[in-house]
């Protein structure tokens, strides 16, 4: 199973499932990175880690239909089978969409459906959690859908928010967890243990 990433950060979740490709946890190989922003660090990790790295951007493809296209194109070319979104903070186009349907994994830092959304991410999220006086919070993978965090769940992860918690910690706490749902979720597609939808 060949892995293409796209991140636009930190990419510590993509990191996770690297090193898990590389001690045998994951039967996988990544071999695609792409970015949106050619300084994000996730652009030295996977560097670092043997992948091509393919910046796609909105400076270089002023037209979103041709950027969706050119995402498509790159990821046919690699000829990838599982897309794994590690901090993408950009939408999916419909060509990347339908060309890849039920093959497009998501993580996302809050018990799916709550906390998703539009303008819901980072420490929005655990911001939200915490205001609303939730008793947890945690983690969730997903295929992606036209809609921002609303597609099927395959696996969700749920920790205690504690009444001395912040944001910070709260996503401290939270990123910790979706490294190790995210690679698990990625290990049992690898091994057949979870059967993703066929388009
Ligand atoms: C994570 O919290 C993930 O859930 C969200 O963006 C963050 C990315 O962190 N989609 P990193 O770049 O993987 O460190």
């Amino acid at each position: 199973m060949k892995l293409g990433f796209l991140a636009s950060k930190n990419g510590s979740n993509m990191q996770a499932i690297l090193d898990a490709c590389a001690d045998g946890r994951i039967p996988a190989s990544p071999s695609l990175l792409v970015c949106n922003n050619p300084s994000a660090f996730a652009t030295t990790r996977a560097r670092e880690s043997g992948l091509d790295v393919e910046i796609l951007n909105g400076k270089l493809h002023p037209d979103p239909d041709d950027l969706d296209t050119s995402i498509r194109d790159t990821l046919l070319a690699y000829k990838i089978d599982l897309v794994v979104l590690a901090g993408y903070m950009k939408r999916i186009g419909p060509r990347t969409l339908s060309t890849f349907a039920n093959r497009i994994l998501n993580i996302h830092p809050s018990l799916l459906p709550k906390f998703g959304g539009k303008g819901m991410y980072g420490l929005r999220v655990h911001e939200a959690v915490i205001r609303s006086g939730e008793i947890e919070t945690g983690a969730t993978v997903h295929l992606i859908n036209e809609n921002y965090d609303e597609g099927p769940i395959l696996q969700q992860q749920s920790i205690l928010v504690y009444s001395h918690d912040t944001a910070e910690s709260l996503q401290e706490r939270t990123l910790e967890l979706e490294h190790s749902l995210y690679l698990d979720t990625v290990s049992r597609i690898a091994k057949g243990e979870i059967v993703l939808p066929s388009d």
